[in-house]
């Protein structure tokens, strides 16, 4: 198969390379000229683990290629992929379709032969009928077929997520375009993982349902932890509890500062846009994205509480600031709320993050930045553990006490214990929903 793909971001870029590894033909496309040059000198412009060699791989093996050019990477393309963002719109909550519709604008003044334009950007439901209205509009002799193909990877896990899927998602209308779709994820078919086929409009509410649905777990266990901690249970022994409940299941119950990045906090406004715009508001999702905001200013209050009122005259060391370990996706992350409370606050901050520096130095004004955990605690009163990088797991945690003024820890992902806090010479030591017999 030949497979073009629009739009070179986490999701785009990560496809491509997989699916040049299944042995299709990619060529992937951005109208970022940066991008594209940083591509052609084998240079990967994100940070995702593993997809820099995967790459190297297949462009080596000739199966991958790179261009601004999308008339030339749909020349002759069985089908073209739009993976382009679907950012908040500014002012409504809804989806902004703005890159969506221009790709599919493109895609059908350049196609001149049998093409299946497959949106694999999360896209509200009805947006596959309306690209295929835009490209039977802009090119009338065009034969084609519009397809949803949702995409479910996680940052940080996506070559894992997209090879080995919990499942596939494709909304299709005609046999013809469900063959192509067969055919390009072949691969995994013959291995036998669950692959979805259904009609467009349910294939663009399942990636909806299921990211609103995991919002939903985590913002129900950070009220949960918030309860914890008035009433002094340990929410950690909650989530084991509960999390062992086949019905319920362990994943995405870790009480946090609230949950943020590239897809839920966008995705779940969505949601709840479409459903006040089909007069069927989504109730429940409502209260998701307005506790989301309370969770994320319950951390500030309680880091305030550590700074004994005020952050104005403090040093705060920061460990990590992307919305997750194992990326440099800062898109929405908890710390862009959180760190410049501080700074707005008078605090001193010193940020370190294993790979969030490029995108967090702008975003994050008036901070510094520092290499890791052990220069960033220096004469700190204040240590905040905010994104659980596998380096931040096992810190010599006497060695940052003895490098701090204060002795004063706020773990926000409850990576250690009050017992590791006291140990290591901490005289303060604050978590999520654990304040009760945890509490110092
Ligand atoms: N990031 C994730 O983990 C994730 C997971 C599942 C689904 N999604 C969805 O996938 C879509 C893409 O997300 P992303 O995080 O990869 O976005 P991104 O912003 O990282 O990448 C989008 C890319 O598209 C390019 N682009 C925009 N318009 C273009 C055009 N007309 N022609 C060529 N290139 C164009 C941009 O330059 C950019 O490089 C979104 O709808 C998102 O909700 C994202």
């Amino acid at each position: 198969m030949k497979i073009a793909m629009i739009g070179t971001g986490y999701v785009g870029l990560v496809s491509g390379v997989c699916f040049s590894d299944f042995g299709h033909e990619v060529v992937c496309v951005d109208n970022n000229p940066a991008k594209i040059e940083m591509l052609e000198r084998g240079e990967v412009p994100i940070y995702e683990p593993g997809l820099d060699s995967l790459m190297a791989k297949n462009v080596e093996a000739a199966r991958l290629t790179f261009t601004r050019d999308l008339p030339t990477a749909i020349d002759g393309a069985d089908a073209v992929f739009i993976a382009v963002g679907t950012p908040t719109r500014r002012g409504d909550g809804h989806a902004d379709l703005t890159y969506v519709m221009a790709a599919a604008e493109e895609i059908a003044k350049a196609a001149k032969h049998y093409i299946v334009i497959v949106t694999k950007s999360t896209v509200p439901v009805g947006t596959n009928r309306k690209v295929r209205e835009v490209v039977a509009a802009a090119n009338p002799a065009l034969d084609f077929d519009v397809a949803s193909n949702p995409e479910f990877l996680r940052e940080g896990a996506a070559i894992d997520d997209f090879m080995k899927p919990d499942r596939v998602v494709v909304g299709v209308e005609t046999e013809r375009a469900g063959k192509v779709m067969e055919e390009i994820y072949r691969p995994l078919y013959l291995r036998e993982f669950p692959i979805v086929t259904t009609d467009l409009e349910s294939a663009e509410m399942i990636k909806y349902a299921a990211n609103a649905f995991l919002a939903t777990k985590i913002t129900f266990i950070n009220e949960i932890a918030a309860l914890c901690e008035k009433t002094g249970a340990n929410v950690k022994e909650v989530s084991k509890g509960m999390g062992l409940d086949g019905r319920i299941g362990k994943t995405f119950l870790h009480a946090g500062p609230g949950y943020g990045g590239s897809c839920f906090p966008k995705d779940t406004k969505a949601l709840a846009r479409i459903g006040q715009d089909y007069a069927s508001p989504v109730q429940i999702i409502e209260q998701v994205i307005k506790i989301n905001e309370d969770v994320k200013r319950r951390m500030v209050d309680k880091l305030i509480d550590l700074c004994d009122g005020s952050f104005n005259g403090k040093t705060i060391a920061v460990l990590g600031v992307t919305f997750k370990p194992n990326t440099d996706d800062m898109r929405d992350a908890p710390s862009l709320t959180i760190v410049p409370a501080m700074v707005g606050g008078g605090a001193k901050v010193r940020v370190t993050d294993p790979q969030g520096r490029r995108e967090g130095e702008h975003m994050l004004p008036g901070v510094e930045w520092c290499d890791d955990p052990y220069q960033a605690a220096v004469d700190a009163d204040v240590l905040v553990l905010l994104t659980e990088w596998n380096e931040f797991r096992a810190l010599d945690l006497g060695r940052i006490a003895e490098l701090m003024r204060g002795k004063k820890m706020a773990d926000l992902r409850n990576v250690y214990t009050v017992e590791d806090a006291r140990a290591a010479g901490f005289t303060a030591y604050e978590s999520v929903g654990r304040t009760g017999k945890a509490a110092m």
